[in-house]
């Protein structure tokens, strides 16, 4: 990034007259890509800091899908008869960027038009935890405010429009296109595959629902539908667009349809003009599910709310002003909680992650049953991947506990009702996102003691959390099955692979044996609060010999300094064992303190540029499981781990929505491995995720 970084200086020099040799600043950090709409996998659209000299920049390039199609988002504005671009690439002049911060539900851009006027643009993807409704909506808000600059009247035109590319990753598939105005007074256009195609996608961006791009419908309002030459032009000729309608539907590539708004704002002097955008999809149907009656098709959350999309794209349109103090209080909590845990350093990273984690997601279902799925993005697209929710969970642990339980249900039900044969716990639900019709003849990817271990702590972590002791009452039969299975499994781990599976399939894995272990005693626990308390006994002391023998197996203890292994007797080989987080997450008290110790005082011996390498087999690492080993640490290996990631976020060459995987001496992708968007970001709240974590009974 830093040659770019350069490269854009010196296109700041050239451009600006009045900030000459100003570049933006970017607070709290330049990211390898700003959030731009990212409220679910289908509305996933960032600026990506591409490898044109335009890094950060919101004009002078296109916004992209997370798996890197264009989807062009224009904005152009004009001041006393002169247009300048400030989102996307339409052509005219760039305006010159002074500012862009992010916070976790926003991205805010702060413009210097000509050097008369001054813009604030902020992105707005809201998160609301508690609040169903809202959170069911996959809509995203774009405020543009204006005003005068030097303290003189100027005439000023707003322009902004998207293209046919929102609705589908083939561009040779035929779009459709119309213009209203609902109720409540909102103008939209709304966009859409000319053949649906129900839960299907392609490039992973999906074949159906329709698309609503929309304002308000003031006096000063103008549309237009039509070709990108044509519409754009007719706006910097006349400020206007003609309010006509492209009745020619016709392929996304075609003659780039668009669709415009433009807003009059006359003459501007001391006052702010700000006019509200919303883009987001619309699908009725979400998700196919094998439950217990079989393959279904799942609703979206939202339409049990609203009676009609245009009931839902008015409800989110007016409420902005709601919303944006939500998105604000978000913010603060966020920044609070994350000041205080880890510093700066730490908020860099939660604040970043946020909209990438819930990014994943979509709520489904109706008013007597809702789900949360989520879809592996980037890495394979399955949905409900279970080590997928596991890095992910602790966001949900700590924004709000009841939706874990909506991640968790479809699992066990699914299972729950035979559709799967292996008395191990389900990989993941379905080869390909939205699809989570799961594996009858058990042919998912074999992680055993992984997503045993997982469904165990996370089942357990849920309950303790929200003191829901029914939901362990519910599903104990087959919570024991997987914790039988970790019993005859866990202390001599088979050869397989572990979450990271691009690393390998390897046998005796240290810190998959401990998870193993940290699971059969979650089982336990689960027995004493459920009342078994004879199994309960029982698998206490299983879990206790485990740990005993653990101790020796897994350690190099005359090494110098000791630290744990990646396999048993490889007494020359280390990963990172984040599996122990989970025995402060539980507070399950497994794990001898002096083996925390002897971790936190390991980890800085090994220490390279942008952080600890995930094991002995490779350079690259995982941010969300350095910062889960973080969490548990002392302070300095703590502090030394935020550092290291916060040092990342600012210095990684990728561009693309951030990756969890990176190699360790130069911040880049590992070869051919190009994780982005994952929401396995979640896991950067690990270090909050442990408040209230407690071995006492409820
Ligand atoms: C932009 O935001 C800054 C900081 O909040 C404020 O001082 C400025 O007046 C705003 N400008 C516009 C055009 O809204
Ligand atoms: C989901 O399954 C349907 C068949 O029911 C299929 O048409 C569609 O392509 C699948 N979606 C994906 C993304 O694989
Ligand atoms: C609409 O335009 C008129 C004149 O062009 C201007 O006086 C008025 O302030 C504008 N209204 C808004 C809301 O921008
Ligand atoms: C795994 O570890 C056990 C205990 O040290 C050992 O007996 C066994 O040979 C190891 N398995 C492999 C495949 O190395
Ligand atoms: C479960 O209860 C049994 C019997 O009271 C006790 O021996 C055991 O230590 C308990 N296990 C845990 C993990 O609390
Ligand atoms: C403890 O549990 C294991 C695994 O299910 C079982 O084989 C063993 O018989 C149990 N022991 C007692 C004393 O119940
Ligand atoms: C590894 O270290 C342990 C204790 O530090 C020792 O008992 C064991 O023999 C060593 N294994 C090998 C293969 O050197």
């Amino acid at each position: 990034m830093s040659i770019f970084k350069l490269a854009l200086f010196a296109a700041c020099v050239v451009l600006s007259g009045l900030t000459a040799g100003q570049q933006s600043t970017f607070s709290p950090a330049q990211p390898p890509a700003i959030p731009l709409a990212v409220k679910s996998p289908y509305l996933n659209t960032w600026l990506y800091d591409n490898d044109d000299g335009n890094g950060g920049n919101l004009a002078g390039q296109w916004s992209q899908f997370w798996a890197g199609q264009v989807t062009a988002w224009t904005g152009m504005i004009r001041v006393d008869g002169t247009t300048y671009t400030w989102m996307g690439a339409p052509g005219p002049k760039p305006v010159i960027q002074k500012a862009f911060q992010y916070t976790s539900t926003s991205s805010i851009f702060t413009m210097d038009v000509g050097g008369s006027v001054e813009m604030n643009i902020t992105f707005t993807s809201p998160i609301t935890p508690d609040d169903m409704k809202r959170q069911s909506l996959l809509f995203s808000y774009l405020n543009v405010e204006v005003t005068s600059l030097d303290g003189n009247p100027h005439h000023v035109q707003l322009y902004t429009d998207i293209s046919a590319e929102w609705v589908a990753g083939d561009h040779g598939s035929v779009a459709q296109w119309d213009y209203g105005v609902t109720s409540d007074k909102v103008a939209y256009h709304k966009i859409h595959r000319e053949t649906q195609l129900a839960f299907d996608e392609s490039f992973d961006q999906a074949n159906w629902g329709n698309w609503y791009y929309s304002t308000a419908n003031s006096d000063n309002l103008s549309f237009q539908s039509g070709s990108d030459k044509n519409v754009r032009g007719d706006f910097q000729t006349n400020g206007k667009l003609g309010n006509s309608k492209d009745t020619t539907y016709r392929p996304i590539n075609q003659d780039w349809p668009v669709f415009g708004f433009s807003s009059d704002f006359g003459s501007i002097h001391k006052e702010t003009h700000s006019t509200l955008y919303t883009i987001g999809l619309a699908q009725e149907k979400a998700i196919q599910f094998n439950g217990a009656s079989g393959i279904v098709p799942l609703p979206s959350l939202w339409s049990s709310y609203f009676s009609s999309e245009d009931e839902a794209v008015g409800f989110f349109y007016n409420d902005y002003g709601g919303a944006s103090r939500t998105a604000r209080g978000l913010d603060n909590k966020i920044a609070r909680d994350s000041l205080a845990a880890g510093g700066q350093n730490y908020l860099t990273a939660t604040s970043l992650a946020t909209r990438q984690a819930f990014g994943a997601l979509q709520l489904v279902g109706d008013s007597t049953k809702q789900y949360l799925f989520l879809k592996e993005i980037s890495s394979n697209g399955n949905t409900q991947t279970v080590d997928v929710v596991f890095p992910f969970h602790p966001i949900l642990l700590y924004l709000n506990p009841e939706l874990l339980k909506l991640m968790l249900d479809p699992l066990f039900e699914n299972q729950e009702s035979g559709h799967y044969p292996n008395k191990y716990s389900i990989h993941d639900l379905g080869t390909h996102y939205p699809n989570a019709t799961g594996y009858t003849d058990g042919g998912d990817e074999a992680m055993p003691l992984e997503e045993c271990g997982n469904m165990l702590v996370m089942t357990l972590v849920y309950a303790q959390r929200t003191k829901n002791k029914d939901y362990l009452k519910q599903h104990y039969k087959m919570l024991d099955q997987w914790a039988q299975y970790l019993i005859d499994e866990a202390l001599i781990p088979a050869k397989q692979i572990s979450t990271d599976d691009f690393a390998g399939p390897l046998e005796n894995q240290t810190n998959l044996a401990l998870k193993g272990m940290i699971g059969i005693q979650a089982m336990a626990i689960i027995a004493n609060l459920t009342g078994d308390t004879a199994t309960g006994a029982n698998y206490t002391n299983i879990a206790s010999s485990y740990i005993d023998q653990w101790q020796t197996l897994g350690v190099a203890h005359d090494a110098d300094p000791p630290h744990t292994t990646l396999s048993y007797g490889s007494n020359d080989t280390h990963g990172l064992l984040y599996n122990i987080y989970c025995d402060k997450l539980l507070a399950t008290n497994l794990v001898p303190q002096k083996i925390y110790d002897m971790q936190s005082a390991f980890y800085p011996t090994i220490m390279g540029k942008y952080g600890v390498p995930l094991d002995t087999r490779h350079a690259y690492t995982k941010s969300d499981w350095e910062i889960f080993v973080a969490a548990v640490a002392s302070q300095s290996t703590k502090d030394m781990f935020l550092g290291k990631i916060a040092s990342w976020i600012s210095e990684t060459p990728t561009n693309r929505a951030m990756t969890d995987l990176y190699e360790v001496p130069t911040g880049s992708f590992p070869g051919g491995l190009t994780f982005t968007a994952r929401p396995v970001v979640g896991g950067f709240f690990a270090l909050l995720a442990l408040k209230g974590a407690s071995s006492e009974p409820f």
